[in-house]
């Protein structure tokens, strides 16, 4: 396994619709197993294909913390089923250092995917484990978190984020 450089906003795959995963192939697990591993030493509560510069609509999620124990997720081509209700939350993204805002989402979902060995899965979640689902989803349609926040904090951003790069 190998960790993997996490591609940083605003490089352009981010932005890119990624394209379903048709083969799982040893490829694929070797692509899993370095993205599970890559999302750990970040650390992240969840990290998609795309940031790692593979445009393919594949995301692992483990929003475990120290008190609680929930189980790795690998989604494969996941599609939302059903929301409902709406939570406030205040996120960050392993390609955006160093930023978090307020976002806005459903509270409650359920996702189909496949898992990392082609069989169907259903996901039902809430709270953390729904805004990680949307948060990672957002990423294979090339929408990152500053993408749902106001125009204004927006370009706030972007003034903020450019100036930063150049006293880098
Ligand atoms: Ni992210």
């Amino acid at each position: 396994m190998a960790v993997l450089e996490i591609k940083k906003y605003p490089e352009k795959i981010l932005k890119k619709k990624a394209s379903d995963v048709t083969s799982f192939d040893k490829e694929l697990q070797t692509l899993i197993d370095n993205m599970i591993e890559t999302m750990y030493a970040a650390p992240g509560v969840g990290l998609a294909a795309p940031q790692v510069g593979v445009s393919k609509r594949l995301a692992v999620i483990d929003i475990s913390t120290k008190d609680y124990k929930f189980p790795l997720l690998v989604i494969v081509n996941p599609v939302i089923s059903k929301k409902e209700g709406t939570v406030e939350f205040e996120e960050g993204c392993l390609s955006i250092p160093e930023y978090t805002a307020m976002v806005k989402r459903s509270e409650k979902l359920v996702v189909s995917a496949l898992d990392r060995e082609g069989r169907h899965i259903e996901i039902e979640g809430e709270g953390l484990l729904s805004i990680a689902l949307q948060h990672e989803i957002d990423h294979l349609n090339g929408i990152l978190l500053i993408d749902r926040i106001s125009q204004i904090k927006r370009e706030f951003f972007k003034k903020r984020y450019k100036k930063s790069l150049v006293t880098k």
